[in-house]
């Protein structure tokens, strides 16, 4: 159904304006998950029926704020009833409970580039998998990829997610990705994670002597904060960014590629 058309039905059912019904909203399999303006606690309820109803979903959640570290968003079930949902993606089954874990259709552009770049055969490290938004897609692909992750919900979505994709190169590994113990081992580091930049030495050290980074962050629209942060390291052979996203008004969601020789850090000392 075309958004123009849902948005004159819900205001139909409801009574309420279209222009007062709330414009950001994810559906995920056949569930939804609101971010409400304005709208009353009567009015969300009256929203949330309308959609369960037209689109026939199982669940309506609102989003609130959502945990930066761990990325877990809070929401609360408006209507319908708690459960997992599964999302398939170019024949890429993704299953997990959308009350607890994010997962942004947005990046879908960033997860289709992100494969095409990786080489047959590489060994790569995922220092922030989630459920395994980029490394369920890549592992067909590499000869191992580790993936890191720290939340135990988001990592048994992992596990599941491998087992539905028959992703048997695919290492889970369960902690902080700071202490991986592998290192010397990657010739790709992917960092989904706004909080990457902490973790940089921390993924030099993982690559092996060349190798690739794919790092995250929230950044300032025309901040150019890490790119100078880039420039001062030796290890750094080149980068680029691009915009993966819309963040907030001020803050666009931007990856950098970045492309790593250690080597040319010792023989320039
Ligand atoms: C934003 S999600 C990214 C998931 C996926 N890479 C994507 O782009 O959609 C970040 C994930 O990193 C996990 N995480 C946060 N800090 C971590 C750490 N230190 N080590 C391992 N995983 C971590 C969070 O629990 C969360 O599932």
């Amino acid at each position: 159904m075309r958004r123009v058309d849902l948005y004159d039905k819900i205001s139909t059912i409801t009574g309420i304006p279209e222009k007062d019904l709330p414009r950001n909203f994810q559906i995920i399999g056949k569930s939804i998950i609101i971010n409400f303006r304005n709208n009353s606690p009567e009015n969300k309820g009256k929203i949330a029926k309308a959609y369960l109803a037209t689109l026939k979903l199982w669940s309506v959640y609102e989003i609130g704020r959502i945990d930066d570290a761990m990325r877990i968003p809070s929401t609360e079930l408006l209507a319908g009833v708690r459960t997992p949902m599964t999302n398939v993606e170019d024949g890429i089954i993704y299953r997990f409970d959308p009350s607890v874990i994010m997962f942004s259709k947005g990046n879908k552009f960033e997860r289709h580039r992100l494969t095409g770049k990786v080489r047959l055969g590489e060994t790569v490290v995922d220092m922030f998998a989630g459920i395994g938004y980029f490394s369920i897609p890549i592992a067909p692909r590499v000869k191992r990829i580790y993936s890191c992750e720290i939340n135990p919900v988001s990592f048994h979505y992992l596990i599941m997610n491998k087992k539905l994709n028959h992703a048997e190169n695919l290492f889970p590994y369960f902690g902080n990705s700071g202490d991986f113990p592998y290192e010397n081992v990657a010739d790709r580091v992917i960092m989904g994670h706004f909080d990457s930049l902490q973790f940089l030495a921390k993924a030099f050290r993982i690559l092996k002597n060349e190798g690739t980074i794919h790092l995250h962050a929230a950044e300032r629209r025309n901040s150019e904060l890490i790119g100078r942060k880039l420039d001062q390291l030796k290890e750094v052979v080149k980068y680029e960014s691009r915009k993966v996203k819309s963040y907030s008004p001020s803050t666009n969601h931007m990856v950098y590629d970045i492309y790593v020789n250690k080597n040319k850090c010792k023989s320039d000392q």
